[in-house]
This record gives C-alpha cells, sequence and structure tokens, in this order.
C-alpha cells in the first residue's frame, strides 16, 4: 500500500480502527475518519506512534459537503472503506419488528448506512478515474443478506449500500477501479460490546453463537488480510463481489 492514500470511514474504533492499523503498517497513508474528533486523532497518534502516516480527517458521512471538503482538503484517495455504520444504540437495532416502526425510526439506519456509502463513494470516484485506479470496499452485513427479525431497516440499508457497490464495479472496471462488498457476521467491537461484556446476556450470546460453525464472534483482525488484498494488486480482477467473512454464519454459493 506504499504511495496509496486510504479513506476509512467510522476508523475512530472497532472494525475501522483495526482497517486503519493495518493499511498503515502496509504503507498507506490513512485518512483516519469519524464523527467524534478525539477517536480520530487517538487513532491517528497510535499509528503515528507505530511509525506510519494517519491523517485525522474528522467528517460526518451524511452530510454530503462535509465529505467534499475533506475529499478536496487531503486529495485524491486511492483506496475508500466505507466503513461507519449505524446499527442501533445498542448495537443490535432496537430490535422493534418492523411492524411497529415508523418512517423517523428508520432515517438514521439509512442516512449512515445508505447515504453514507452514496455520499464517499460519489466524492472519491471522479479522481480514480482520473488516475486510472481505485478501489472501493463496503462494509455490509449479513443481516442484508440472510434478513434479520428485529433489524430489517438495517439489515434493507445494507443490502442497499451492496447494490450500489455493484453497479459501481460495471461502470468502472474500465478504468481499472474495483468495487467490494465484504458483509460481516456479528462481530465482537465498541458497536456490540454490551451485549457480550454483560454476563447476564450469556444465554442471549450462546444462542447467537449456534448459528455460526465458528462459535466466536468475529474480531477486526480476522477482516485485515481480505481488505488488504481487495485493496491491492493481487485484487484487480475481483470486483461486484460480496465476500463473507462471517465464521460461517451464512454462505454465498
Ligand atoms: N459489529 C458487528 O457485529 C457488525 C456486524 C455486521 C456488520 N457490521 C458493520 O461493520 C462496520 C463497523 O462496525 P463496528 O462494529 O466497528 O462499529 P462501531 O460502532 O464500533 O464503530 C463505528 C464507528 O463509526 C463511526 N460513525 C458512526 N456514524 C458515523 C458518521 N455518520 N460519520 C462518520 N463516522 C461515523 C462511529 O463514531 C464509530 O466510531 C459498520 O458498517 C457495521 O454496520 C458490524
Amino acid at each position: 500500500m506504499t504511495s496509496r492514500r486510504v479513506l476509512i470511514t467510522g476508523a475512530g474504533q472497532g472494525v475501522g480502527r483495526g482497517l486503519a492499523s493495518a493499511f498503515a503498517d502496509s504503507g498507506a497513508e490513512v485518512l483516519v475518519n469519524d464523527l467524534h474528533l478525539e477517536r480520530c486523532q487517538q487513532v491517528a497518534d497510535e499509528i503515528r506512534a507505530a511509525g506510519g502516516t494517519a491523517v485525522p480527517t474528522p467528517f460526518d458521512v451524511c452530510d454530503y459537503e462535509s465529505v467534499v471538503a475533506a475529499v478536496t482538503e487531503h486529495g485524491p484517495v486511492d483506496v475508500l472503506v466505507n466503513n461507519a455504520g449505524n446499527a442501533g444504540a445498542d448495537g443490535f437495532g432496537n430490535r422493534a419488528k418492523f411492524a411497529d416502526t415508523a418512517p423517523a425510526d428508520w432515517e438514521p439506519f439509512l442516512r449512515v448506512n445508505l447515504y453514507g456509502v452514496l455520499h464517499c463513494t460519489r466524492a472519491v470516484l471522479p479522481a480514480m478515474i482520473t488516475n486510472t485506479w481505485g478501489r472501493i470496499l463496503t462494509i455490509v452485513s449479513d443481516a442484508g443478506r440472510t434478513g434479520d427479525p428485529g433489524g430489517a431497516v438495517y439489515g434493507a440499508s445494507k443490502a442497499a449500500a451492496a447494490g450500489l457497490t455493484r453497479s459501481v464495479a460495471l461502470e468502472n472496471g474500465r478504468f481499472n477501479i474495483t468495487a467490494n462488498n465484504i458483509s460481516l457476521g456479528t462481530m465482537r467491537t465498541p458497536m456490540t460490546e454490551p451485549l457480550w461484556a454483560d454476563p447476564a446476556n450469556s444465554p442471549q450470546t450462546k444462542e447467537i453463537l449456534r448459528n455460526y460453525a465458528i462459535r466466536r464472534p468475529g474480531v477486526p483482525e480476522d477482516i485485515t488480510e481480505l481488505a488488504l488484498l481487495l485493496a491491492g494488486e493481487h485484487g484487480s480482477w475481483i470486483t461486484g463481489q460480496t465476500i463473507c467473512v462471517n465464521g460461517g454464519y451464512s454462505f454465498g454459493l
């Protein structure tokens, strides 16, 4: 990744933070985005302390003008990782059945998980086309592939983002731009930490993991090598795909 500029959204913690470290370790300049400035700074400081190159790049992916301003300020992005996500306050959506939700409940999921991906992808694509090289990775969820009772709108927002990837791949392959989705199963990150940390939830977590061939939640390190492959030269003929990193929760046939 040496000489590559990589923008990772939502990199202040969890999966994005793990990806930021991995890309920096492989030589990239990492634009560490998050909604929270202090998280961006902390992750960028950690990367720099380890000898890497990182720039705190705070913005809200929901705000297109801010996204464009950041991309303009920092220069062309070679690799975009659409990672920022919203799964609801407790990390698993509000678990309300769709029939019991109202339009106001849907907004936060669509704004971050779909519009955020639209904004960032749209903002970086022109320079990738000009440079005739680019990589776009979008972190989606098996909730969008298999359905998720209690997480219908979260799943729908992720499925929509995954759909965008396929069109972007088709439209831009001739410019050596690839676009792929990484579909995750249940992870242990700050998003879901309350679930895993409280022993009172043990029956619930056991029940969740019974659906996994490999009976543990994922961790950010489970994803990093795949992300580096897709973002690098060896991934140049992999595009438009949704690759599952999910402990065998579901299978892509
Ligand atoms: N944790 C899981 O079990 C799981 C499962 C499947 C998919 N995913 C997806 O993986 C990705 C990473 O999840 P995670 O568990 O690391 O999440 P997390 O909540 O621990 O971290 C997400 C980060 O994104 C940032 N963020 C949220 N909204 C933002 C916005 N509007 N603009 C910029 N930054 C914003 C948050 O501040 C946070 O630092 C998400 O897209 C999530 O939907 C997670």
